[in-house]
Parts: structure tokens; sequence; C-alpha cells
């Protein structure tokens, strides 16, 4: 792909909710890493939508410092993207507003996040979780950015916002959106089981069966240890239940070929020893994390280097968000004071 201001754009965030897990990792930020030569990438920490959920605004600013951190540490260039933090570009809250006139209550309604959290959290159905997607939506629009990398829970999001994107155009006429896709290099969506065996890794929910890119040694070795298995197939190429199939999948992701195929043999053969492939699983995973661990609680020492690097992003990304709400206005002509 070519360089210089024709390269496509690209948008994403991770929630400040948390220490990230292997679930962000391979999910998002792998990609993340991967584009930031041949793309224009806007990354940023969402913390208006972890109020949603997250309403401790002290806990938050810890959370933000320690995402940046992470971002950093997993090897984003601050010179080669652009890393900021959501509630620093208030454009993204201009086009949220404007966006939600074009949202319909059924249809966010309909949104498995919606229920999810309607689920977990029944005291506290805030009108800013029903319009998540818009705010997701304006996050994205407002660079008007094509390539989205999330993980496999994001797709119907992305759904959404490629509705609003086009209702946009098509109620003002002017083809100010291009329409944004999900992105991961050159195969589907990822979803990282947890190591239980039920479910996706994720910052809040069973933290005991997800792997944190800041767990010790360890801590990484018990989790491991702990995930579900069973007595192992007693005849040759018997089909893996899915908890299986989740640890190989977790060991396609940090170990080697020859140690993936050696266990993939063993299985087929009927000769595993789960208590080995967890050992050698766990070694490699500690291999991967250690020196992000140890890198990003480095970085979040350094506070006046996370300002500096949050205080640039903000100011290209509001360059470009500024641009985009001008074409806004303009296509909605509601430009009052600004014109002569
Ligand atoms: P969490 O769900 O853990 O709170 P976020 O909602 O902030 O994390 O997600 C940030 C990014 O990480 C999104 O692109 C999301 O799709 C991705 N992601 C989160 N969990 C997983 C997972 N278990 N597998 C793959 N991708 C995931
Ligand atoms: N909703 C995403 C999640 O929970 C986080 C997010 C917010 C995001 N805004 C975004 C992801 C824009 C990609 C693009 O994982």
């Amino acid at each position: 792909m070519s360089k210089g201001s024709t390269r496509e754009i690209v948008v994403s965030g991770i929630r400040s909710t948390g220490i990230l897990h292997l679930g962000n990792y391979f999910g998002a930020m792998r990609n993340y890493v991967r584009m930031q030569d041949d793309y224009n990438c806007f990354f940023f920490i969402a913390d208006w939508h972890s109020l949603t959920t997250h309403p401790d605004t002290r806990e938050l600013s810890e959370s933000v410092h320690r995402v940046l951190a992470e971002y950093l540490a997993c090897g984003l260039d601050p010179k080669k993207v652009t890393l900021y933090v959501q509630s620093d570009i208030p454009e993204i809250a201009e086009l949220y507003l404007l966006l939600n006139m074009l949202a319909y209550k059924g249809e966010l309604e309909k949104t498995a996040s919606f229920k999810d959290k309607v689920r977990n959290q029944p005291d506290n159905v805030n009108a800013g979780l029903l319009t998540y997607p818009v705010l997701m939506a304006s996050d994205i629009l407002v660079h008007r950015a094509v390539k989205v990398p999330v993980g496999k829970d994001q797709e119907q999001h992305l759904e959404v916002a490629r509705n609003f994107a086009h209702r946009f155009n098509h109620r003002y006429g002017l083809e100010v959106f291009p329409e944004p896709y999900a992105f991961n290099f050159g195969q589907d969506l990822l979803k990282v089981p947890s190591l239980d065996g039920a479910g996706k890794m994720s910052k809040s929910e069973n933290q005991m069966a997800t792997l944190y890119l800041g767990d010790d040694d360890d801590v990484i070795r018990k989790k491991v240890m702990k995930a579900k298995t069973d007595n192992g197939p007693t005849e040759p190429n018997t089909p893996m239940p899915d908890y299986i199939e989740n640890l190989f999948l977790l060991m396609r992701l940090v170990s080697d070929n020859a140690t993936l195929l050696h266990f993939t043999d063993a299985y087929n053969n009927a000769s595993i020893r789960y208590g080995d492939m967890k050992k050698a699983l766990a070694e490699d995973m500690i291999r991967f994390i250690a020196p992000i661990r140890e890198s990003a609680r480095e970085l979040e020492k350094n506070k006046g280097y996370l300002h500096q690097v949050m205080k640039e992003g903000a100011d290209k990304a509001r360059a470009s968000a500024s641009a985009t709400l001008l074409e806004v206005r303009k296509a909605m002509g509601m430009m009052y004071s600004f014109l002569p």
C-alpha cells in the first residue's frame, strides 16, 4: 500500500476497564501493531464507553494510563500511529449527538451487547448503555475510517456503524462517510476462549479463566494448569471437545509449530497427557506475556511521557475529527456562524 495521505484510515479502541488480556491482544492489538506501517491509524482508549459500566472515575484514570502503557508495550509507535484518549476529542460527542437522531430505539435494543448488559446490571440500564453503538459509530466515522480491527464480539456493532454511515449519507445527500468494516488480518474475526471452556476471555468477568498481560509468571502457571481437561481420548482420531480445542487454539497463538504438532499428534493417537501439554503451554505463555508485562510496568511509571503521547495524539485526532465535522455541518446545512 502506498504511503502518504492516500493511506486507508483505520480506527479502533479498547475500553479502560482493567488490565488487557490475551483476547484484547490477539483480537485487536496484534492487528494494530501489524497495521501501523501501512495505514493511517487512529487507536484510542474508550474512556467514555467505560462509564456505561464503570462509573468510578478515579479507577478509570488509572486504567487509562495502564491501557496506554500497554499499547506502547505491545509495540505501537506514537510516531507512526495517533494514540489518544476518547474524552479528549469533543468532536466525537458532537457527532454522537447528531447520529443519535438517526438511531432508532428498536434497533439499539436488539443489539446483543445491550441485552447482555441489561442482564448483568439490571439496576443501571442507563441511556449510555442503549446508545453505546452510536458512540462507537461516532468514534469510527469521526475519522471516516474504513477498516476497524476488532474481535468477533464487535461484529454487530460494525454493522450498526455501517447503517448509520449509510443513513447519514442518504439523508443529507452527500457521501460524507465511507462504510466501515471489522477487520482481522487474512482470516475470520477472532474469539479467544476463556480457560474454563465457558465463554471468552474478558477484562472483568471470570478472572481466573482469563490470562492478563499483567499476570506474573506463577499466576500464569496456576491459571493454565487449572484449565479444564479430562482423561483424554481413548481411541485415535476422536473429535475434540470444545474445551480441549480451546487449549489447542491458545497453543496455536503462542507456541511454535513443533510443539503444536507434537501435541496434536499425541491427541490423534490417543497418547496425550494434558498435564504435559499445559506445562508447555504455560511456559510459552510466560515467554509471550512477561516482556509485555515488564515493559508496561516501566512505562506506567513514566507519567510525563504518557502525558506527552496523549497530548500529541489528541492534537492529531482533533485535527482529523474537526475536518470531518466541518463536512458533516456542510452536508446538513448547519454552518451559521461559520458563514461570512
Ligand atoms: P473486554 O471485553 O475484555 O472488556 P473491550 O470490550 O475493551 O474488552 O475490547 C477491546 C477489543 O478486544 C475489541 O476489539 C474486542 O473485540 C477485543 N476482544 C475482547 N475480548 C476478546 C476475546 N476474548 N477474543 C477476541 N477479541 C476480544
Ligand atoms: N466497543 C468496543 C469494545 O467493547 C470498544 C470500542 C469503542 C471500539 N469504540 C470503538 C472498537 C471504535 C473499535 C472502534 O470492545
